[in-house]
């Protein structure tokens, strides 16, 4: 019988993907097949996140909670990666030492050989702890990503160079590196010929990307990339997670005017609105700066959906600098986004500034904020009411496996009646009911390619 491997993900995008491509290379190494049920598993496998405290927070109790798995089986193998076991290192085997790999973001390559370390038997067996930063070197060494389903992330660049004053990336995931262009396409190539028809471009900063072709003669843009990407046979659709307003170029807005295949939602994160905030968190933009990106990329798609990230309670934040945020807020009018109450992690400049705003105070101007933000969404919603929606169809529903599910262009997910082989293909959806996190809707035509969105026949009230 195969041996089996379970892991559990914290955090982002980019942690999930890295989660499947350790899935990919332990089948191809060591044949593990993937189980959901920890208490199946041979090897058990954490990828962690550090961005905020509460998800560091997760990760002890996550591995107290395998130590008992562990007493009933010793021979499990317990691994920790991502974040927090860059940040931490040899310190998570001293708290929790029956712990036996620990690798970064950038080493998960090595994790074969990390496993058949940990795997021999007494007295060889040993303990493995490898956070170091070997770069392009990782996505040389991984088995090319299998699919699963109608969409795939491509991960087209790691790390980040901007050093925002509150965030630990830079210095858990390294420096800004883009992977060559050949590789991406070839990537894409690959997951088309396997019936993938959407695909989404990671990075901590996407739109950064700056690869060099295989004979160095030239650097590709972001922007460029995207022609080459949405030009590959079968994708139809394009995604891209996530974005700098620093990094944010004419020729990237155009971008939403020229390929029909780019999704129309852009998740472009502000933080603040307030420019005294923006400064001490070393953004490099204005909220006019920021403002500008959102009217260029208007002019190219105007009835394109946006959504931000924003942190709440920055060290020293006033009143007014909240206010600026909400102003922002109502100035873009923005659709599903998220935010988070500013979580001091050590090491990073912030976390040495004064903070004299009472938690209750921050507490506060988060739920507002929340607030606005999911009436925001759900106006959105209701004004898709009666629209005629372009969905991809994905598969059956999570919540009603007799039904099929999908998103529309500006991500929201739809529920609708259909037949399973329609999985890969275009409908056409009516929308029929807005819920809080869903949409439902019935199916007018389903095609190969994708169909084109239509307002409302009659205007909801
Ligand atoms: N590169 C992206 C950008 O444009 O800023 C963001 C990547 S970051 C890993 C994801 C989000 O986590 C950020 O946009 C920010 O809102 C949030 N974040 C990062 N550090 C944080 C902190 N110390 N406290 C609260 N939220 C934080
Ligand atoms: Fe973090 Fe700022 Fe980079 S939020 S990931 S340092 S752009």
């Amino acid at each position: 019988m195969p041996q089996k491997l379970h892991i559990k993900t914290f955090g982002c995008q980019m942690n999930e993907y890295d989660s499947s491509r350790m899935a990919d290379l332990l089948r191809a190494s060591h044949g593990y097949e993937t189980t959901a049920q920890p208490e199946q598993a041979d090897v058990v496998l954490l990828n962690t996140c550090s961005v905020r405290e509460k998800a560091q927070e997760k990760v002890f109790s996550q591995l107290g909670q395998w130590r008992l798995l562990k007493a009933r089986k010793p021979t499990l193998v317990i691994g920790v990666g991502g974040c927090v076991a860059s940040q931490e290192g040899e310190m998570i085997m001293r708290r929790a030492p029956y712990v036996d790999l620990v690798f970064g973001p950038q080493t998960l390559h090595r994790l074969p050989a990390m496993l058949n370390q940990a795997l021999k038997k007494r007295p060889q067996r040993a303990k493995v702890v490898d956070i170091s930063f070997p770069e392009i070197e990782k996505f040389d060494c991984l088995p090319p990503p299998s699919v699963h389903g109608v969409k795939a992330f491509v991960s087209i660049m790691e790390g980040c160079s901007k050093y925002c004053s509150f965030c630990v990336v830079p210095y858990t995931r390294g420096t800004e590196f883009s992977r060559p262009f050949d590789d991406v396409i070839t990537e894409v190539y690959g997951l088309a010929q396997q019936g993938v028809r959407e695909i989404n471009l990671l990075g901590q900063n996407v739109n950064a990307y700056r690869g060099a072709t295989h004979d160095a003669q030239r650097v590709v843009e972001f922007a460029e990339l995207l022609h080459y990407v949405a030009a590959v046979d079968g994708i139809e659709r394009l995604r891209f997670t996530t974005s700098h307003p620093l990094d944010f170029t004419a020729p990237l807005a155009r971008a939403y005017a020229e390929i029909p295949e780019l999704a129309g939602h852009l998740h472009l994160p502000v933080q603040s609105g307030s420019d005294r905030i923006l400064k001490l968190m070393k953004r490099g933009y204005t909220a006019a700066d920021y403002l500008a990106c959102v009217e260029q990329v208007r002019a190219s798609r105007p009835d394109i959906s946006l959504s931000s990230d924003f942190i709440v309670g920055f060290p020293g934040e006033t009143d007014d600098d909240f206010a600026a945020t909400m102003a922002l807020l109502e100035r873009v009018g923005y659709d599903q986004s998220f935010s988070f109450l500013y979580s001091a992690r050590a090491g990073t400049p912030a976390a040495d500034l004064p903070d004299e705003v009472p938690l209750t105070v921050k507490k506060q101007r988060l739920q507002k904020l929340q607030q606005r933000l999911t009436e925001m969404a759900a106006a959105i919603s209701l004004r898709m009411l009666g629209s005629e929606q372009c969905v991809l169809v994905e598969g059956a529903s999570r919540k009603n496996p007799a039904h099929l599910a999908g998103r529309t262009e500006n991500n929201r997910v739809v529920n609708f009646a259909g037949r399973a082989d329609w999985a890969g293909q275009f409908a056409l959806v009516r929308i029929t009911e807005a819920l809080p996190n869903s949409l439902r809707g019935e199916v007018l035509h389903v095609e190969n390619q994708p169909l084109q969105n239509r307002p409302p026949a009659r205007q909801v009230a």
